[in-house]
């Protein structure tokens, strides 16, 4: 689904330009149908009624001739409220049949006063066509005699309508998200990446960074480099990790916090690492909330575990790193590994955003089917 944001507000698509345009068919059938040969004015009421009424009138094959007002609203006195009046009215209405063009009525305040006014301008008749009603919010007994659109209570956009001045050259219709928090809709890609010892991680989070112009953030990077230079964080960090035991989930988030507010106006991030937990995604959606973004997609490499061991092994060879030689040792920490992601695919599953990738094959292949996945 499509979302823009005009000023403060997440709108998202709700009727296409087609539905639009069928719905206007349907009203200028009827027009036609019901004034030919009456010779009828049509008066669009502006600014909002542009779109409408030029898309409907190139539909209208009665003769007839086409006039624009303007609704001007101003406070009156106490007793008198919201004064409303009409400008620009140019147009000689004595005997005719006026067709006012709106392009929506919501309470009906300013269909109402517009028709007031008309009321004794001598009209022969005066009708009503709208390209959207709000029915729920209507509150007057003027009949509507032509609906293209009859639509829910929530604040709509585009084709013509406007939130504060902007979206009226939208050409399709939007209405309020009810998600406003989440993103900016800044296009920044976030992908949270995962993948069992051995599965190519590092090669791929390495290359992705590169082409997406990426920040990586390995939060195991990073706290050994807190470590490094002694930070207060390093220094808390590595009370925990001396003992042996797991960083807290609050330490770690802050870590991040950090580094994404050294990070301000990055194309986006790499989350390699981390989040480990249920808990810990649900944390860092929290933290990206409050800097206006999200994670777009979780990429997890599979590879089976005996692929894994064989693969592991090897490292091991050539790395000497004695937790890659023991493949008791390295079953333990692929079992681990499934154990605590299970949770987490289920996790970024629920919300769409989990993708599984075959990580076998050359490191290009590999790398192809990420990038088509996050391209897609
Ligand atoms: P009414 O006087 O309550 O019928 O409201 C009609 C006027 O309110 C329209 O001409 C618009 O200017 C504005 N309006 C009502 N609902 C919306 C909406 O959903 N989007 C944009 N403008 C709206
Ligand atoms: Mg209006």
């Amino acid at each position: 689904m499509s979302k823009i944001k005009i000023h403060d507000k997440v709108f998202e698509s709700y009727l296409s330009e087609q539905e639009i345009d069928a719905a206007i068919s349907r009203v200028a059938d009827q027009i036609n149908h019901k004034y030919r040969g009456k010779q009828p004015v049509f008066l669009g009421v502006l600014n909002g009624c542009f779109y409408f009424a030029a898309d409907l009138l190139k539909k209208i094959d009665v003769e007839c001739e086409i006039s624009f007002v303007k609704v001007a609203s101003y406070q009156g006195t106490q007793s008198t409220g919201n004064v409303r009046q009409l400008l620009g009215l140019d147009q000689k209405l004595k005997g005719r049949h006026v067709i006012i063009l709106e392009d929506i009525v919501d309470t009906g305040n300013t269909i109402e006063s517009v028709v007031d006014t008309l009321s004794n301008m001598g009209a022969e008749s005066i009708s009503i066509a709208t390209l959207l009603y709000k029915e729920e919010m209507y509150e007057k007994d003027i009949p509507i005699d032509y609906i293209a659109l009859s639509i829910k209570s929530d604040f709509v956009v585009g084709y013509g309508l406007d939130y504060d001045g902007f979206g009226r050259n939208l050409n399709e219709i939007y209405v309020l998200s009810e998600v406003q928090n989440i993103k900016d809709y800044d296009n920044m890609l976030n992908i949270v990446l995962f993948g069992p010892p051995g599965a190519g991680k590092g090669t791929q989070a390495a290359k992705l960074k590169e082409k997406f112009n990426l920040v990586h953030l390995s939060t195991g990077d990073i706290l050994r480099e807190e470590i490094k230079q002694d930070t207060p964080l390093g220094q808390e960090a590595k009370g925990f990790m001396d003992k042996g035991e797991l960083v807290p989930d609050e330490v770690v988030i802050n870590m991040i916090g950090n580094c994404l507010n050294q990070n301000k106006g990055a194309a986006g991030f790499i989350f390699d690492g981390f989040p480990r937990t249920t808990e810990q995604a649900r944390a860092l959606d929290n933290l990206l909330q409050q800097h206006k973004t999200e994670i777009d997609l979780m990429l997890s490499l599979e590879v089976d575990d005996e692929e894994l061991v064989d693969r592991i092994i090897q490292r091991g060879r050539e790395s000497g790193r004695e937790d890659d030689k023991n493949e008791s040792v390295i079953y333990n920490r692929i079992l681990t590994y499934n154990k605590k992601t299970a949770p987490l695919k289920t996790y970024f599953g629920d919300q769409g955003k989990y993708n599984s990738i075959d990580g076998v094959g050359t490191i290009e292949e590999i790398f192809d089917r990420l990038v088509e996945t996050i391209n897609r």
